[in-house]
């Protein structure tokens, strides 16, 4: 069976948002909205995780998998994505949960619903999901199991975000100067650089402190063809932390949305906006850019965020 898209086919559009603020310094700004890739409103199979998916999802298929196993953490937007992917397609699903004590969230709770059994184990086991003999004692329990690694970061993840990269040049009217993305695993951006030709630059924000994204694209990198494309990390616009956010972080989304109808969530994509909209405040964009941020959905991790702050 070929994977088709459920609602929207590809590609998701390419829009230009009209905005005076990029419009006075004579930089475009495009959003690619792979936020609307999804087969129902807020279903979690969309954005980056569709395009991390798909080529799983079909070598799965073509290897006689009926079962998908993976692996995160309690707000884990791959769990959920994986639960959806496969009532949409037909497969049974097994999410390896790290915690101890089964806890209950929206994110846990939508993947249940979509088929889902969840295995909670331990902070020390969970840190051995790459063992090759944990992962056998896991098929051997749970029976044969296509597995996904946790984020879904693999080499047909890597593929799928190439295509998205693609994509975008020849959704482009010129060509883009620059591509940008938020960064968790680096995976997304790693598979955007590898699929990229031409000049566009690729900018990847980092949502985590630290300043290990580099570090951690490059690691990726090693797994791909060598490529020309030129690729920067910014690791200050993580707003405290991962899935921590700032007064500023939330009223620039609140803004942003209220000029634009766009929703952001605060984890992922209002930090790549955000990172955006202060690069063009310092001038880092030249007049006549072209430059492409990537909407990569995750609205669903926001109803689960609110859920964990109340
Ligand atoms: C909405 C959203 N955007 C971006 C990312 C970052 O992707 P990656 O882990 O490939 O860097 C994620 C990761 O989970 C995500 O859910």
């Amino acid at each position: 069976m070929k994977l088709q898209y459920l609602q929207h086919p590809l590609p998701s559009p390419l829009q230009r948002l009209d905005d005076p603020r990029w419009e006075a310094r004579d930089v475009a700004l495009w959003i690619k909205r792979d936020d609307l890739l999804a087969p129902s409103p807020n279903d979690p199979l969309c954005g980056n995780k569709w395009r991390k998916l798909q080529y799983n999802l079909q070598r799965a298929r073509e290897e006689g998998y009926e079962q998908l196993l993976t692996f995160g953490g309690a707000y884990s937007n791959h769990l959920a994505a994986v639960a959806s992917a496969g009532s949409h397609f037909g497969f049974r699903t097994i999410g390896v949960v790290r915690g101890e004590e089964a806890v209950q969230n929206p994110t846990l709770e939508r993947a249940q619903q979509n088929g889902m059994q969840l295995h909670f184990i331990d902070r020390s086991s969970y840190r051995q999901k790459q063992d090759p003999t944990f992962l056998q004692n896991l098929t051997e329990r749970f029976g044969p199991s296509y597995i996904l690694p946790e984020g879904g970061t693999n080499k047909d993840a890597f593929a799928g975000c190439a295509q998205l990269a693609q994509e975008i040049l020849t959704e482009h009217p010129t060509q883009p100067t620059h591509l940008a993305v938020a960064c968790g695993t680096g995976g997304t951006a790693a598979g955007l650089i590898n699929g990229l030709t031409g000049t566009a630059e690729l900018i990847g924000v980092s949502v985590l402190k630290g300043n290990f994204m580099r570090k951690e694209i490059n690691r990726h990198l090693e797994q791909l063809p060598e490529t020309a494309t030129r690729w920067t990390t910014l690791d200050d616009y993580h707003h405290g932390g991962y899935a921590r956010r700032s007064p500023a972080l939330d009223n620039f989304i609140q803004h942003f949305h209220h000029e634009h109808g766009i929703i952001l969530e605060p984890i992922y994509t209002g930090k790549l906006f955000f990172a955006l909209y202060d690069l063009l405040e310092q001038g880092y964009f030249p007049e006549g850019s072209q430059v492409v941020a990537i909407h990569t959905g995750g609205l669903q991790a926001f109803a689960s965020r609110l859920d964990r702050s109340r």
